[in-house]
């Protein structure tokens, strides 16, 4: 905190106001505009542009310079050197592990791999077709009803085991949720497995062979876990934290995060993504595409080009775009048709002065989906696996809260209804 104040002169007011201003040991500085309620106003500001809503320690962005630390660890070094699992213990608390406690996290995760056998036929009332995404929301809430009866959220244990049953049973859920759309039968875990090697045994492998998974791809999708792993208060993290903050349990948070990431602005846009790149379908059209993106009457947007903080590279996309390469050379698909058109559209875009002038960079979603098609993960899984990298993030910003004092969140307004009026009795209405 510091003793720097922000004074605000409001018109009416005798008195200016003065506000604390508060320094964090990275980024902007806060103004605290709790006085203001004492003088009957509310701040404004749809969409939390300038909202700081928590004090945090789990992650920072600078949007401006496209930096993102987890628990100050440069996500590119992360990436290089680390793996999901050992990232999800830094996030969950605070330091990077020694051998022995990586060893003790990992096997702890890998008990927690199996589901409860009756959520196995929960999954029979859907249709074949419903969305993989429409069943994680459904399923992951329903681990309340499995879970709920032993969970007091103000007992550090008992938030420790739910961390650990939702980091290692997200993969077995997201993947019964593939499954189950095939008709085949659902794979248990096995747990001599890696947790990204284990993810692509439960997708692809089936009961009548053993699995045989390629290395290449396994470390490929254990990058994408923890590229997605967390990112400060995004929409689904803050809806995880609002939810949390009613004092609901963390499986009821998770799925309210999940169905957040949905929407094709946040977690929705890998998807979306690789769709827009299939319509677009020819390096011929990307101006015809580009145009509209640009179009004020056309609510085309390029899908994962632009982000609420990143003003500048995101650079969880570069290392994705670095990944995508090594993983379609590998695979001898470099002459991707859907990579040469992103590989164009980001060219063109990046000099177009729309662009420029918006600071309109591709974000983590933009190759993502190239990564993940070349793995052989179907469309519509790819926002499934966004939410299994994002669930440690949710948890540790869940955790810090519930661990730390917060009061529920409970924003205001600016209503501009109707004033006071009288009921009119139905014969009296022309
Ligand atoms: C994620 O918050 C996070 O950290 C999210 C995330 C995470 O890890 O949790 O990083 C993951 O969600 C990445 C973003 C994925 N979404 C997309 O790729 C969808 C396409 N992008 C846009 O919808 C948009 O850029 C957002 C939603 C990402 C950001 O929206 P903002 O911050 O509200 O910005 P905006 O909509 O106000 O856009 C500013 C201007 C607008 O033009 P004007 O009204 O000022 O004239 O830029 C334009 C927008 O029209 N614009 C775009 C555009 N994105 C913004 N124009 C064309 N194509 C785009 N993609």
């Amino acid at each position: 905190m510091s003793d720097k104040k922000a004074t605000l002169s409001i018109d009416g007011l005798a008195e200016a106001v003065e506000l604390p201003i508060y320094s964090g040991t990275l980024g902007p500085d806060v103004v605290d505009v709790g006085g203001l309620t004492a003088r009957g106003m509310f701040t404004y500001d749809p969409g939390f542009v300038s909202t700081a809503a928590c004090e945090s320690q789990i992650t920072f962005i600078d949007g401006n310079k496209g930096v993102l630390l987890h628990r100050g660890y440069p996500i590119e070094q992360l990436a290089d050197e680390s793996d999901y699992l050992e990232t999800c213990y830094l996030l969950l608390y605070g330091e990077l592990p020694n051998k022995a406690q990586k060893e003790k996290f990992v096997s702890t995760v890998h008990r927690h791999t199996m589901v409860h056998e009756q959520i196995r036929t929960f999954f029979n009332g859907f249709r074949r077709d419903a969305h993989p995404m429409a069943i994680m929301c459904g399923v992951v809430g329903a681990l309340s009803a499995f879970y709920h009866d032993s969970l007091d959220i103000s007992d550090e244990q008992h938030r420790q085991v739910a961390a650990f049953r939702l980091i290692a049973k997200m993969p077995t859920l997201a993947a019964m949720s593939y499954k189950f759309s095939t008709g085949q039968p659902f794979m248990y875990p096995d747990n001599s497995l890696n947790y990204a090697e284990n993810f692509l045994h439960m997708m692809f492998g089936n009961p009548c062979e053993p699995s045989n998974i390629s290395p290449v791809l396994s470390r490929a999708m254990d990058r994408i876990f923890l590229l997605h792993a967390d990112h400060e208060q995004n929409a689904s993290t803050s809806t995880v934290r609002l939810a949390g903050s009613s004092g609901a349990n963390p499986f009821a948070c998770i799925a309210a995060g999940i169905a957040a990431l949905w929407g094709p602005s946040h977690g929705g846009a890998n998807e979306a993504v690789l769709e827009m790149l299939e319509e677009i379908g020819d390096v011929s059209r990307i101006d015809e595409f580009v145009a509209r993106a640009k179009d004020k009457d056309d609510p085309f947007r390029l899908m994962g080009f632009g982000h609420r903080v990143y003003k500048n590279f995101d650079p969880r996309a570069k290392v994705m775009k670095e990944s995508a390469d090594e993983v379609l050379a590998e695979l001898g698909l470099e002459n991707d048709p859907l990579l040469a058109i992103a590989k164009r559209l980001e060219e063109i875009a990046l000099h177009d002065d729309y662009f420029i002038e918006k600071k309109l960079y591709p974000n983590v979603d933009f190759y993502s989906g190239i990564i993940l098609k070349a793995i052989g993960i179907p469309t519509s899984m790819f926002t499934v696996i966004f939410a299994v990298g994002r669930t440690v993030g949710w948890i540790a910003h869940w955790n810090e809260m519930i661990s730390g004092s917060y009061r529920i969140g409970r924003p205001r307004q600016l209503y501009t209804g109707h004033v006071m009026r009288d009921y009119v009795p139905l014969q009296e209405r022309k």
